[in-house]
């Protein structure tokens, strides 16, 4: 256990040479914004409040692999601390990057301001966070996850094959609580689910757990976004997103972030630290970069794909129209109560089944063929042949369902693009 203690929210910024070179890591109350902010102005400020103060307009890049070290009494100290997964210590180093960056850890707190947790951790992937989550749990003892069908392919491979040495039971909302038996570590659950866009209740998922006392409840709100919804508010202990999605928005940076509160942080950069799943600083900035226009993408976004489920809907090649944003596909009316939004991604079934769905897939010619999602661009794919191929058969997305991440083209031209495919297929 570290010797000192981390320090504190009003901790002062330190001085000398050896003094932490990240205001994020020296004085983090200067970086909390005010609640009462919207969610667009705190998207834009979050992480950067102190940096008038250090005489910039973005944030610095921190490339340092190693830091210089105070003496070696206190090294150790700070060794020690960060790698039991505590922050840096006042007047100390943050050693090396493995164990803390000051880049890495301004995308975390402006993550951490959106979900409105204390915390957050971010990783080198989607993947090696849930990674981490679960690895942090069966250290602790407690080996055994339940979770909510359907979830991201590779989510539900590493859970089904008890890859980390995990046990596993499917549940539904309904025998979540009936699933739960003393060493359960997490409930894991997605949504709006991968890729059928189905919703779950939160507040009734973590009722189930046993309260916010009871076992954590993972969320991954990738899909959603802290833009459309704050799994924390409902009493979710960890909230995952793959940052490669909407966070990042381009297309061009790989990461996860999971934000919880400071016990679960901890835990987290501990085995971050030890197994080395770090995000690179260069790809942290752009991810804290993507947030600052994360709330108008969102927005922009998701009214292309309202425009497209209407029309999709209207189809005679479409079966069925799977987006949140439609009444059927909400029983449980959680827009407007647990989502602010119905988001931008939705799926649909053709008619004709799979040889449809691959002929629309790559007959597109403005939207791409290609997996991931929450873009600039639209992608569409073909989940029972990618993303979700390692699920088993059973519980496998329909081979005639297509995923659709709507972008921020023009919804005219997007639709003009989908209906000739769609048209092509014929009678
Ligand atoms: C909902 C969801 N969670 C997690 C992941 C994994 O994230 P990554 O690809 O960044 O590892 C994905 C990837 O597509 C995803 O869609």
């Amino acid at each position: 256990m570290p010797s000192r203690k981390p320090p504190e929210q009003s901790a002062a910024p330190s001085a000398g040479p050896f003094a932490v070179p990240s205001a994020v890591a020296a004085a983090p109350s200067a970086l909390t914004l005010t609640v009462s902010l919207s969610t667009a102005t705190r998207a834009v400020h979050a992480g950067r409040a102190d940096l008038g103060g250090l005489g910039v307009h973005v944030p610095p890049i921190d490339l340092s692999t190693t830091n210089p070290l105070p003496d070696v009494e206190l090294a150790g100290e700070c060794y020690e601390a960060l790698a039991g997964g505590g922050h840096p210590l006042p007047g100390g180093s943050n050693v090396y990057q493995r164990l803390w960056n000051p880049t890495v850890a301004r995308f975390e707190q402006g993550l951490a301001e959106l979900e409105g947790t204390d915390d957050a951790v971010a990783f080198a992937s989607g993947m090696a966070a849930l990674t981490a989550c679960l690895l942090a749990s069966v250290a602790e003892g407690r080996r055994h996850v339940v979770a909510l069908r359907p979830l991201y392919g590779g989510s539900d491979h590493l859970i089904e094959h008890d890859l980390l040495g995990t046990e596993h039971t499917w549940a539904t909302p309904a025998t979540i609580a009936g699933s739960i038996r003393p060493d359960t570590g997490l409930i894991v659950v997605e949504t709006p689910a991968n890729p059928s866009l189905e919703l779950v209740d939160l507040a009734a998922v973590v009722a189930a757990a046993g309260g916010p006392q009871g076992v954590p409840v993972l969320v991954d709100n990738t899909f959603a976004t802290p833009v459309l919804q704050r799994p924390a508010a409902h009493g979710a202990a960890l909230v995952l997103h793959s940052a490669t999605k909407f966070l990042g928005g381009h297309g061009d940076v790989i990461g996860g972030v999971v934000a919880c509160g400071a016990p679960w942080a901890a835990r987290l950069r501990r085995v971050r630290a030890v197994t080395g799943a770090l995000i690179h600083p260069l790809a942290a900035y752009l991810l804290h970069r993507g947030l600052q226009t994360l709330p108008i993408r969102v927005a922009t976004q998701q009214d292309g794909a309202a425009k497209l489920a209407g029309r999709l809907a209207g189809h005679p090649a479409v079966e069925r129209v799977r987006y949140p944003g439609l009444a059927e596909c909400d029983p449980l009316g959680l827009v407007g109560r647990q989502m602010d939004g119905p988001g931008s991604m939705l799926a649909f079934d053709l008619v004709g089944g799979h040889v449809a769905a691959a002929r629309v897939a790559t007959g597109c010619r403005l939207i791409g063929h290609a997996v991931s999602l929450g873009g600039v661009d639209t992608l569409i794919q073909h989940p029972a042949s990618l993303t979700h191929r390692p699920v088993p058969e059973a519980s496998r997305p329909s081979a005639g369902l297509l995923r659709l991440s709507v972008g921020l083209e023009d919804p005219d031209d997007l639709w003009a693009d989908l209906r000739a495919a769609l048209d092509g297929l014929g009678g």
